[in-house]
């Protein structure tokens, strides 16, 4: 049996199939793939393809989860906004609490316009911060810039004397651990250009402390991106709570470690149970701040987490239609009207992702691509796949694209980006609209 199909199967998510009309699980026969009590095919019908669809329970059960794993320290979730930032998504995850990790003045002002408020429990990351993104983070009331150089604290020192308004500072480190994971999304390596080598940090944070307008406040650290290997984290955590221990001594308060996001989700087997990972990451985490491995004694910290992916990665999916079949010297092509442009994972990573069909007849299955219409051969969504048999007009979920799908989406082929739906139960809302060519072409002169 193939892959797609064994899993499909035993998929316990949000999406699951159910029969279409009495809504239990009991006839395989001309079952229908749900996200929580709402049909997709229903979905499809009225909002048209493509069509990002998120699950609000999946999304609430994930935040809880990582509370709960985490409940033995004081900590505060960051959400990080780049996996997914449509407006909708952020006001959920603010109503559970949580606060935000930004990267750009853009992402700050999706959050303020969700909850002026939350800028408490902001951090701001990111390696190139301009001068009007620090300015409006400090005029919010951020509670952490993660730092990355020594010219950016200098720069950061200016506004917060021009403005009188104290900047809360971590800085970045780059722990020189690999997070094994793919290249582009790796960055704690000394070649990558994130963060301070460890044995620079003490420097940047000795000026820091020199300077009025600058306030130590912790040690941040993100090693990358989809790692499933949580030894990983361990090790980058031990060697920041070396760093905590010796900077303490050294007479800095230090109250925060952000420990980053990164933690990765079970694309080819989405039977793993998320409560098992989540222990296991949280485990790792705490590992040496809990007890120190030279001193002995708890770290006593207010830990920060960014984690995006494993937020919502599992709890979106893009709907799809077929165009066309075609067949090349015997090579079939299901040729679908998602592109590259909306979904660029495939194409940039070599990243899979699940397909399954919206309606689960039973049917035969032949070896597949199943590419976009974009002109470049880059753009496919899955290689020489074993699918069911689908005809022109059919519907399929691409699943796991609740993370880094949207939020990577182009106007490439001047083709509008897809609209989106949040679901939640029984009932579904349209959260973005459909683009159109016009809202394409409006900055244009
Ligand atoms: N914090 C910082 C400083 C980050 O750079 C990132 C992700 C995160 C937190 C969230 O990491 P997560 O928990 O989502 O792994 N486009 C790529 C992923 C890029 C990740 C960039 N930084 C993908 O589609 O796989």
């Amino acid at each position: 049996m193939s892959r797609s199909r064994t899993s499909q199967d035993l998929r316990p998510s949000a999406f699951a199939y159910r029969n279409a009309s009495s809504r239990t699980r009991t006839n395989v026969r001309d079952q229908a793939l749900y996200c929580e009590s709402v049909s997709l095919e229903a979905l499809a019908a009225r909002h048209g393809t493509p069509l990002y669809v998120y699950s609000t329970a999946m999304i609430r059960a994930r935040l809880r989860a990582f509370a709960r794993a985490f409940r033995s320290i004081p900590h505060t979730l960051c959400y990080s906004v780049k996996a997914s930032s449509t407006l909708a998504i952020l006001r959920l995850i603010a109503g559970e609490g949580a606060g935000f990790d930004v990267v750009s003045g853009g992402e700050l002002e999706r959050v303020l316009r969700v909850n002026r408020n939350a800028a408490h429990k902001v951090v701001f990351s990111g390696v190139g911060k301009t001068a009007s993104e620090m300015e409006l983070a400090l005029r919010s009331g951020i509670l952490l810039f993660n730092v990355e150089s020594s010219s950016e604290l200098n720069l950061l020192a200016s506004i917060a004397t021009r403005l009188k308004t104290p900047a809360a500072v971590a800085v970045r480190v780059n722990p020189d651990v690999s997070a094994k994971t793919h290249p582009y999304i790796s960055t704690g390596l000394q070649q990558h250009k994130f963060g301070v080598p460890i044995p620079d940090a003490t420097k940047l944070y000795a000026e820091a402390s020199k300077h009025p307008y600058l306030k130590v406040a912790g040690v941040s650290v993100h090693i990358g991106s989809q790692i499933t290997d949580v030894s990983n984290f361990r090790d980058a955590l031990t060697r920041v709570a070396d760093l905590v221990h010796a900077l303490r001594e050294q007479g800095h308060e230090i109250r925060y470690i952000d420990a980053g996001g990164g933690l990765g989700i079970s694309y080819e087997q989405p039977r793993q149970n998320f409560e098992k990972q989540i222990t296991a990451y949280a485990k790792a985490v705490l590992a040496s701040l809990h007890v120190h491995r030279l001193h002995g004694q708890r770290l006593n910290v207010h830990l920060l987490l960014e984690p995006g992916r494993s937020i919502v990665g599992a709890a979106g999916t893009l709907l799809t239609r077929v165009l066309y079949r075609k067949t090349n010297n015997g090579k079939r092509f299901l040729i679908v009207d998602t592109a590259m442009n909306d979904l660029l994972r495939p194409s940039l990573y070599g990243a899979y992702h699940e397909i399954v069909p919206l309606k689960r007849a039973p049917r035969e299955t032949e070896i597949t691509d199943v590419v976009g219409p974009i002109c470049e051969t880059g753009d496919f969504f899955a290689r020489d796949r074993q699918l069911p048999v689908m005809q022109e007009g059919d519907l399929l979920a691409i699943l796991d694209t609740g993370a880094y799908g949207a939020v990577l989406a182009s106007n490439y082929n001047t083709r509008g980006r897809a609209a989106e739906v949040l679901v939640d139960g029984i009932r579904s809302r349209l959260i973005r609209n459909r683009e159109t060519a016009s809202d394409q072409i409006r900055l244009e002169r």
